[in-house]
């Protein structure tokens, strides 16, 4: 098992206007997660963190699909047969970059669904912060129809993200739907026309980045934390967490919006961001 491929063999990735665009690039097998992408994606998101040009994450495919889910060959057929130590490794690789690295990922991540995505490529989704799909792609949680359990994380990642008729409705049929109906069930934040996915999803990931992003940053590690505690230790978790944030706030926002909005009246926090240049 290959676990040290190439950069920019299986990913690929791009940074414009402060997005790194990260392609699952395998488009002769639908960007099926082979451990070639596993390991580049694990050195690829390392990599993103400390680049500060890369300020929004947004993660998708080449060719006409996001991607096919697990490899049925690379990741599943050849390593169950082989050493399980290098399985064991390959699949915490996979676990760690799929979702524990990317559900706490210090910048906002975006899903671009823009073609098939199927059974594994799920937990990419559910773990991305948010997600937009074409109108057309094609979603399915296919591992019934080939007799599997949506295993992985990926079942845990769908009962997380959707409510539980829709999530069984597809766990047990296997069926497939479109972007308009992922949106719908709120799989992903919305979907539109093909032709329209990457300026939509520029335009999203613009939204994110006029904002502080250590506050960004907090917000979405402080939204996992709590799903899992009780409410009297959640808002003793978010208290704490807001005001270590706002301690080590480098560009000390919360006094600066205050003042603009409070003493210069030049902002709205209703309305917009506060102006962080200053
Ligand atoms: N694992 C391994 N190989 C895959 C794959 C996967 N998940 N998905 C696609 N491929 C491979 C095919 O075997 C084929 O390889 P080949 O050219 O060597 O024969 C190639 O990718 C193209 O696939 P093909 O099925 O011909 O493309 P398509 O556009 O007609 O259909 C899909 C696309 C996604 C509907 C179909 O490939 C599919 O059902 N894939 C499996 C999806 C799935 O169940 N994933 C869950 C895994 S947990």
């Amino acid at each position: 098992m290959d676990t040290k491929a190439e950069p920019g063999t299986n990913v690929k990735i791009r940074i414009e206007d402060g997005i790194a665009w990260v392609t699952l690039n395998r488009p002769e097998k639908r960007n099926a997660i082979s451990p070639g992408i596993v390991f580049e994606m694990v050195a690829a998101i390392d990599q993103l963190e400390m680049n500060d040009d890369a300020k929004v994450l947004v993660i998708t495919g080449s060719g006409d699909a996001f991607s096919a889910g697990q490899d049925l060959k690379e990741y599943f057929r050849i390593p169950d047969a082989g050493d399980p130590r290098l399985r064991e490794r390959l699949h915490n690789a996979n676990a760690y970059w799929q979702w524990r690295r990317l559900m706490y990922y210090p910048k906002p991540t975006i899903a671009m669904v823009n073609g098939w995505c199927f059974g594994g490529a799920f937990q990419v989704l559910c773990a991305c912060d948010l997600a937009v799909a074409a109108d057309d792609a094609q979603f399915g949680l296919s591992e019934v129809n080939w007799g599997i359990i949506p295993a992985g994380i990926v079942t845990k990642s769908v009962a997380m993200a959707l409510a539980q008729r829709d999530a069984l409705y597809y766990i047990l049929t296997g069926d497939t739907f479109d972007g308009k109906r992922a949106a719908e069930i709120g799989l992903v934040n919305f979907s539109v026309p093909k032709d329209e996915l990457v300026d939509k999803t520029k335009a999203l990931a613009a939204k994110m980045m006029d904002k502080n992003p250590l506050v960004l940053r907090t917000a979405k590690t402080a939204y996992h934390r709590v799903r899992e505690m009780s409410w009297d230790a959640s808002a003793d978790y978010l208290n704490a967490k807001n005001d270590q944030m706002i301690m080590r706030d480098p560009e000390k926002g919360a006094s600066k919006g205050m003042k603009q909005f409070l003493d210069e009246k030049s902002f709205k926090p209703g309305l917009g961001a506060y102006k962080r240049e200053e």
